[in-house]
């Protein structure tokens, strides 16, 4: 079947659509019904059925014959070390992990914080709380303590699963003190930790609360698998908003199993026994979705490497990984490969690995930038696929379905919507756009299976994000214009959240943090684009009068403040004094108009503004540090 076929099949009969892929799963109870709309505009899917997500990923793999398979392979150059866990040593070791944490109170529904790097324990650590049906929530080792304490007070954790350590090229990340401080912060206390001591450090453990993960898990009765309702929440998983405060996304059990199934084959073209590999982090949604769950519960392979796209040592580093391991299709974002590009700009160091198993090379997490496309296209020979998709989601909203059909590739967008997804591009008023023209991108209610139900402890949140705006649709916070041949192009955020180098940040947040710099009266941050990393974090701070402060001291301060309080992967390293902000004269900064200035694009005096004068004032502010033409 075509991929347009395949599409409108899902159009006519979403309901047979969803329940022929769920035949892909293993069920405790098989779903009779695949929506449920009961509560419309709230959806939920499979609430029917009940299954067990650890059962899926590991255990029916084993009981299929595929035991002494590779499941995951650690290869970590930042230590040296390469490993390989099977199937069935995958099971042995998940279950017991599993009865550590029942033997201790963990339960149904409970949840788990997840602090861990990139070692395989990691997505034990997920799968073992999965089995229990309990709810992990990995937090990504590059936030700081600050950052983890508002997700234990929100997600109100049981346990804490932590590494000793995080190893970046440059330093050690030291996961333990950071997890203490974020407790000491936090008004939740979890009832307890457990420390996966790591060679490069060993932690301090304290009495009582905290437990070796070795020690823990010694004696463990091997847990069974827990089967819960298909609305059941898999995981939560924090992503950057407006505000400060992070949203709590919900990944609904059954949908997620159904949905990530039928990814591996329709877009990745994975089959069972092939090698997957994401070179993303466990703490995003990527991480989640195809570093775990998805390659596993296809059977597959996956690749959890522990390292960088250069420097650990070369930029030849993920051309090696994919030819020692026989990498079928993998996945990349594309700041990775534009640092990647910019130590091999001629292709030399790529085409001394071969890759003779390389099929595809998948990019996501933000726009990827034609010449970047072109030198990979060009270097590695295989399709290079852009796919658009976010935390929200889970999976890809638009991609090119390899499994289903190689579509032409326009190089610019993530090509078509994937079935589950009907997108519309709106104006203000909600009003469908014709081909080409730019506005908000919306997908009609429902989303498809495994796509958010709600954020935790906040449905209210939930409406007020993304279905008020629109009635009837999901707004997803990007804008972009489908054309005539309904591909989709996705050009900028429509809110306070910017990208760097793949990372979802919400300039919002880093606001709150400088506002709370004593000397700081008033402050924005923008994103100003960045050959490496798309977009990097710049700050402008108006100081109190009679301050008397260095500004070069101030700014280093306040860059040392969003390091302590959000963690160096904010990457917040430039900031500006100036004597005002640009605003409208209801008081709005003009953050739109500041980006072009910066940026060195045209750009027109709104006619809204307080003060032209002030947009002067930015301009020499951002030449006296190269940007602006400067
Ligand atoms: N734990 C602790 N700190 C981390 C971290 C982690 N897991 N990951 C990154 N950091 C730190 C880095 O050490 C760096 O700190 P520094 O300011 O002390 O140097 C900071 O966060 C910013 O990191 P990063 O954005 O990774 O920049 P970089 O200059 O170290 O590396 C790239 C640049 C392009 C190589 C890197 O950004 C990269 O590999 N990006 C791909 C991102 C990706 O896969 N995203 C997933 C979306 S699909
Ligand atoms: P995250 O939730 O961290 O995955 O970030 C999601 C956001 O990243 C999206 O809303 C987009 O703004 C951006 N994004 C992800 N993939 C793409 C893509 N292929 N092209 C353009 N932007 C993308």
């Amino acid at each position: 079947m075509s991929y347009a076929q395949v599409y409108q099949q899902w159009q006519q009969d979403p309901e047979s659509f969803w329940l022929s892929a769920a035949d892909g799963i293993d069920w405790v109870t098989q779903p009779r019904k695949a929506l449920d709309a009961s509560r419309a505009p709230f959806y939920e899917w499979f609430t029917d059925a009940r299954v067990n997500t650890c059962w899926n990923a590991v255990d029916r793999h084993v009981a299929a014959g595929r035991g002494n398979q590779a499941a995951i392979i650690h290869d970590s150059p930042v230590t040296g070390t390469k490993r390989v866990i099977t199937y069935f040593e995958l099971q042995e070791r998940v279950a017991r992990l599993a009865g550590a944490l029942k033997a201790r109170g963990v339960t149904k529904g409970d949840r788990v914080i997840i602090y861990m790097p990139m070692v395989p324990e990691a997505l034990e650590a997920m799968l073992a709380t999965a089995r229990l049906g309990a709810i992990h929530s990995v937090v990504f080792g590059g936030f700081a303590a600050a950052e983890l304490a508002v997700r234990i007070d929100d997600c109100t954790p049981k346990a804490i699963i932590a590494g000793s350590c995080g190893i970046e090229p440059t330093r050690t990340v030291h996961y333990k003190p950071l997890l203490d401080a974020a407790i000491d912060m936090a008004s939740h206390k979890p009832d307890f930790c457990v420390i996966f001591q790591r060679d490069q450090e060993v932690a301090k453990l304290i009495a009582g609360r905290d437990h070796d993960w070795h020690a823990f898990q010694a004696d463990a009765v091997p847990a069974d698998c827990v089967a819960v309702e298909g609305n059941h929440p898999a995981y939560i998983l924090y992503t950057s908003g407006t505000t400060g405060a992070p949203k709590g996304v919900v990944r609904p059990t059954a949908g997620h199993l159904v949905a990530l199934n039928w990814t591996m084959k329709a877009i990745y073209d994975c089959a069972p026994g092939d090698v997957f590999w994401a070179a993303s982090d466990v703490g995003w949604v990527v991480g989640h979705s195809y570093i775990c769950y998805g390659p596993l519960i296809a059977g597959c392979t996956t690749i959890v490497y522990e390292g960088k796209p250069v420097g650990t040592p070369d930029a030849g580093a993920f051309w090696r990984v994919i030819h020692e391991h026989k990498v079928k299709s993998f996945f990349t974002a594309p700041t990775a490969l534009r640092a990647i590009k910019r130590d091999d700009a001629d292709g030399a160091i790529a085409a001394s690995y071969d890759r003779p198993s390389l099929k595809a090379l998948f990019l996501a997490g933000e726009r990827a930038d034609p010449d970047t496309i072109e030198w990979a296209q060009r270097h590695l020979k295989v399709p290079v696929i852009d796919h658009w998709w976010q935390t929200e989601t889970g999976y890809a909203i638009a991609a090119n379905p390899l499994g289903i059909e190689a579509l032409p590739v326009k190089i610019g967008s993530p090509s078509v919507p994937m079935p589950g997804y009907d997108v519309h591009v709106l104006d203000e008023g909600g009003h469908p756009l014709s081909s080409g023209a730019l506005g908000a991108i919306a997908i009609r209610l429902p989303l498809p299976p495994g796509t958010l139900p709600t954020l935790w402890n906040a449905e209210d949140r939930f409406h007020k994000s993304y279905l008020s705006h629109f009635p009837g649709y999901y707004e997803t916070g990007d804008a972009g214009y489908l054309d005539e041949d309904g591909y989709l192009y996705i050009m900028a955020r429509t809110d306070d959240v910017i990208n760097v180098a793949g990372h979802r940040l919400s300039t919002g947040a880093m606001e709150e943090v400088l506002a709370g710099h004593r000397d700081v009266a008033e402050c924005a941050v923008i994103g100003v684009a960045d050959a490496l990393k798309g977009q990097s974090p710049l700050g402008f701070l108006c100081l109190n009068k009679g301050a008397g402060r260095d500004h070069a001291d101030v700014v280093a301060e306040c860059v040392a403040l969003v390091r302590d309080k959000i963690g160096p992967v904010a990457d917040f390293k430039r900031a500006v004094v100036v004597e005002r902000l640009p605003k409208t004269r209801s008081g709005k900064i003009l953050r739109g108009t500041m980006v072009k200035i910066a940026d060195g694009h045209s750009w027109k005096m709104p006619a809204t503004i307080d003060d032209p004068g002030s947009l002067d004032e930015i301009t020499a502010a951002l030449k006296t540090i190269g940007l602006a033409g400067g």
